[in-house]
């Protein structure tokens, strides 16, 4: 009896600190580079929307069929020039079509990878266009991650049968 006791202490103490330990680790996701799998950090504060602080603890895009979003993101599109190499539908022009199901890079099926490529670019012709990145001399260039999302939005609207999510 004395024994028993004494493994369900052992047991209770061994699931109370792995509880801690899942409570204490971050909860975010992490990003890697499209280029070659390497870790990308981008400061927490950059993700200042709810839509993009639930991104980044989770990789879903809550923007994803919501209208207003898409909208913006079609501005977005066309502001930072991807329609000149992608087309004004994202249907492919010197760039590749955006609409999937395939892609260059498999991983941009869904809108964690995507949102990497993106954001840190690829080694075959596509910049980065995340905050800082774009330009390498001007810190506030570029995309802010939710900016990102917005785009990926409008992207998606396009083949509503892959949501990204
Ligand atoms: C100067 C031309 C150019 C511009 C501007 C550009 N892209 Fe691209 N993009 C490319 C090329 C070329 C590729 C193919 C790269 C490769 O295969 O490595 C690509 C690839 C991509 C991919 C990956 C597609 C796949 O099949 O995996 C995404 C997503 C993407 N671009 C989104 C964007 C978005 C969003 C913008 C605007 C913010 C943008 N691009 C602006 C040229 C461009």
């Amino acid at each position: 009896m004395r024994l028993f006791l004494i493994v369900v202490m052992i047991l209770t103490l061994i699931s109370c600190s792995k509880s801690e330990q899942s409570s204490a680790s971050s909860p975010s996701i992490s990003f890697n580079a499209t280029q070659d799998g390497s870790p990308i950090l981008i400061d927490a504060s950059q993700f200042d929307t709810p839509a993009a602080k639930n991104f980044l603890k989770t990789g879903k895009n809550d923007y994803i069929g919501q209208d207003e979003a898409i909208a913006k993101g079609k501005k977005l599109f066309q502001l930072y020039s991807c329609t000149q190499c992608h087309g004004g539908n994202a249907g492919g022009q010197t760039g590749p079509s955006l609409h999937g199901p395939n892609f260059n890079y498999a991983k941009d099926a869904t809108n964690k990878g995507m949102f990497e490529t993106i954001w840190h670019g690829t080694n075959g012709g596509m910049g980065a266009k995340g905050r800082g990145l774009m330009d390498p001399s001007d810190a506030s260039a570029g995309l802010s991650p939710d900016e990102v999302l917005l785009i990926q939005a409008w992207i998606r609207s396009h083949n509503p049968s892959l949501t990204g999510n």
